[in-house]
């Protein structure tokens, strides 16, 4: 099995996170693990990413990667933080082809059968359907999946506690990405876990 496969097989859903604070990144990190979620993708959308990663790495059994990377400076970035592997809104040749030679498990981005194609030119058959809901939702994801059978995804953008389970029920899909597991603001570790354990619980 692939790493990438391997990660995405961890658990039903990575929590993406927007952490602007670097002393909420070990509270976070440790209600997610204990509530079952191990692998955390941690965008660079704010200044105080890279230092999150670093810091979540400290937690026993946390998978920490990088999200929102968009080109190979922030690829470089993240990997020089210790991210564990690597996830972007979509897919270019640069940033595809610089991940590929870093030998880093990497989630792209797609939404078109030219991005899967692109992706498939790159060695890659595992994707990040994204924004998921948006992109013709489920209905969309399974036209995509047939001709491109030999690819699984991670479908992200828009997906919910509730609509979670129907997009797991789907062959091609080992497991979806989500930002509702982690408020904003100061971590609640008690509720953070309670919902971890909600998501940890749904089944593929
Ligand atoms: C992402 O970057 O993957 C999305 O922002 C997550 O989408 P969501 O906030 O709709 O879960």
């Amino acid at each position: 099995m692939k790493p990438i496969e391997s990660i995405m097989r961890t658990a039903p859903v990575i929590p993406v996170l927007v952490i602007e604070d670097v002393a909420h990144a070990l509270p976070v990190a440790r209600a997610l693990v204990a509530g079952g979620l191990r692998v955390l993708e941690v965008t660079l959308r704010t200044p105080a990413a890279l230092d999150v990663i670093r810091a979540m790495k400290q937690v026993d059994g946390a998978i920490v990667g990088a999200g929102t990377v968009t080109n190979p400076d922030e690829l470089k970035a993240s990997i020089d933080a210790g991210a564990e592997f690597i996830v972007s809104p979509g897919l270019t040749d640069t940033l595809g082809r610089a991940a590929v030679d870093a030998g880093i498990p990497y989630l792209p981005g797609v939404a078109s059968a030219g991005d899967i194609m692109r992706g498939l030119d790159l060695g890659l058959a595992h994707f990040k359907f994204f924004p998921a809901a948006t992109s013709g939702g489920l209905p969309a994801l399974k036209a995509l999946a047939a001709p491109f059978y030999q690819c699984r995804f991670c479908p992200t953008g828009g997906i919910t506690l509730a609509s979670a389970p129907e997009w797991l029920g789907f062959d091609p899909v080992l497991c979806v990405g989500g930002s509702w597991v982690v408020g904003k603001g100061e971590p609640d570790e008690a509720a953070i876990e309670m919902a971890a354990r909600g998501a940890s619980a749904l089944s593929r």
